[in-house]
């Protein structure tokens, strides 16, 4: 089976259960955000090895802003601190890193901090590692068309000349192919506004493993169910 199996090109992660982890073991939610960041490190590693050349994560959605102030400063430090610490490891790893959402509201600290790791990696030929942070794709969406707009003010754009193509290379994934695969951990079978544009003909793929508790052995898991789903995009397969 391992031999000749498809190994999808994307694979985007709606990363979830940290807090039902964490509670399970009697700890404070944010201890299972910080067990669920090893997790991406290591996620990261494997995926690289295992061929998948885009890792797209989400790690803090436009609407995680309603969790209680500590929470959200918990997971504001905790992508600091990712931030600062993994440039050695990408320049390593060779793998390139962009983040996805507004990160017009984040601290300007941490807004340069990412800006800095994006320009270090741009030349980096490696895995492509997307982090969703501030990420809600209605507003992806909201904000591609304001620049369509702006630029349809400008007469560069004609509106009969908008395509499928143009949108998406003004959402923030522009220039990425779409996900082959999207896996949710935890049970929840919902997209909580995350890649809607995108994920039009992506597989889906659901575990109950809490995001902390997932690895290798489960990402194998959700790449041989995808190996056994058959992808007509609309057409026939005979
Ligand atoms: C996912 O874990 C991480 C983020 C949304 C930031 P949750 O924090 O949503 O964990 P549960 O769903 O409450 O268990
Ligand atoms: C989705 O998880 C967002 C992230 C994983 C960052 P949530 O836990 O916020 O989603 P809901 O509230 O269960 O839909
Ligand atoms: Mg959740």
């Amino acid at each position: 089976m391992t031999e000749d199996r498809k190994i999808p090109q994307h694979v985007a992660i709606i990363m979830d259960g940290n807090g039902r982890w964490a509670k399970k073991r009697g700890l404070p939610r944010t201890m299972g955000h910080a067990q669920g960041a090893r997790t991406v490190e290591q996620i990261l590693e494997d995926a690289d090895h295992m061929g998948i050349r885009y890792l797209t994560v989400y790690a803090f959605s436009t609407e995680n802003w309603s969790r209680p102030d500590s929470e959200v400063k918990a997971l504001m430090n905790l992508l600091r601190k990712y931030m600062k610490t993994s440039l050695a490891k990408c320049a390593k790893n060779n793998v390139r890193i962009r983040v996805i959402g507004d990160k017009s509201r984040l601290d300007k600290d941490l807004q340069e901090s990412i800006a800095y790791l994006e320009e270090q990696t741009r030349t980096n030929t490696g895995i492509g590692f997307q982090i969703a942070i501030n990420y809600g794709s209605r507003d992806e969406m909201r904000r591609a068309v304001a620049r369509i707009a702006e630029e349809v003010k400008e007469g560069n754009i004609d509106p009969s000349g908008i395509t499928e193509e143009m949108i998406g290379r003004y959402l923030d994934t522009g220039g990425i192919p779409d996900p082959d695969l999207l896996i949710r951990t935890c049970g929840e079978e919902r997209i909580s506004n995350f890649l809607l544009w995108q994920i039009a003909y992506s597989e889906l793929y659901f575990t109950d493993k809490a995001w902390p508790d997932f690895d290798k052995a489960e990402l194998e898991k959700a790449i041989d169910a995808y190996n056994h789903r058959e992808r007509r995009f609309g057409g026939l397969t005979e």
